[in-house]
């Protein structure tokens, strides 16, 4: 039995983003964003080869919200014809936690808009999925990553190293009592 298995995608709103279902016209723009090489690193994705591997993402993501293993936003900024990024929360097998991870172009950097979109998926987590917890990892060098999960009260769990690079990571754990109350009182960005 899936642990989340949604009939309708969940669409959401923030002050400036529109949080929704990934579709064709978003390859272009995640071919872009997983093509750069310091965003890649930062966030521990693979740099892909060609196009071609926007469509098995794109696949990827609506098979694993039909299968109940996640829900990946794209996120849209008024304004912006392209989708700015994505977000995502990735179940586990218990369907009480979720992992959080978030990617943004480049040219959308240090505008608030990263913390913005996870307050409201933070929120959606524990307000209308009750997660009892929500985890994220993010690489020791990844200040902003660092800084956003601290606004919204994640803990520090533990540090670790990634087998696949090398990378000092850190992971962090946001457990529902402590993140209703976060994402509440944060001030818009
Ligand atoms: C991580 C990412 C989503 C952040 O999004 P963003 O919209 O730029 O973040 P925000 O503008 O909301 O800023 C986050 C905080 O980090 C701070 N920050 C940003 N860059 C920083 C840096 N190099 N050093 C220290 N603090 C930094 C900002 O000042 C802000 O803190 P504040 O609100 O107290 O001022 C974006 O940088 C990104 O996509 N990076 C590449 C992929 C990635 O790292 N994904 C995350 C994997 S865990």
């Amino acid at each position: 039995m899936p642990p989340m298995k949604a009939v309708r995608f969940p669409r959401l709103t923030t002050p400036r983003l529109v949080l929704r279902a990934p579709s064709e016209r978003d390859i272009a723009a995640w071919f872009a964003r997983a093509s750069d090489v310091e965003s890649a690193s930062l966030a521990g994705d693979p740099v892909p080869d060609d196009i071609s591997a926007g469509e098995r993402w794109l696949a990827r993501s609506r098979q694993r919200f039909a299968d109940g293993k996640a829900i990946q936003w794209s996120l849209d900024q008024a304004g912006v014809s392209d989708a700015i990024g994505t977000i995502t929360l990735s179940f586990a097998t218990d369907a009480k936690a979720a992992a959080l991870g978030f990617v943004l172009a480049r040219a959308h950097w240090g505008q608030g808009l990263g913390s913005e979109a996870a307050r409201e998926v933070v929120r959606y987590a524990f307000e209308t999925l009750a997660l009892e917890q929500v985890t994220a990892e993010a690489v020791a060098r990844n200040s902003a990553s660092l800084r956003i999960l601290a606004k919204l009260g994640f803990k520090h769990i533990e540090s670790f190293i990634d087998e696949a690079d090398g990378e000092h990571c850190e992971r962090f754990a946001l457990d529902a009592d402590v993140g209703s109350l976060a994402s509440n009182a944060m001030p818009d960005c």
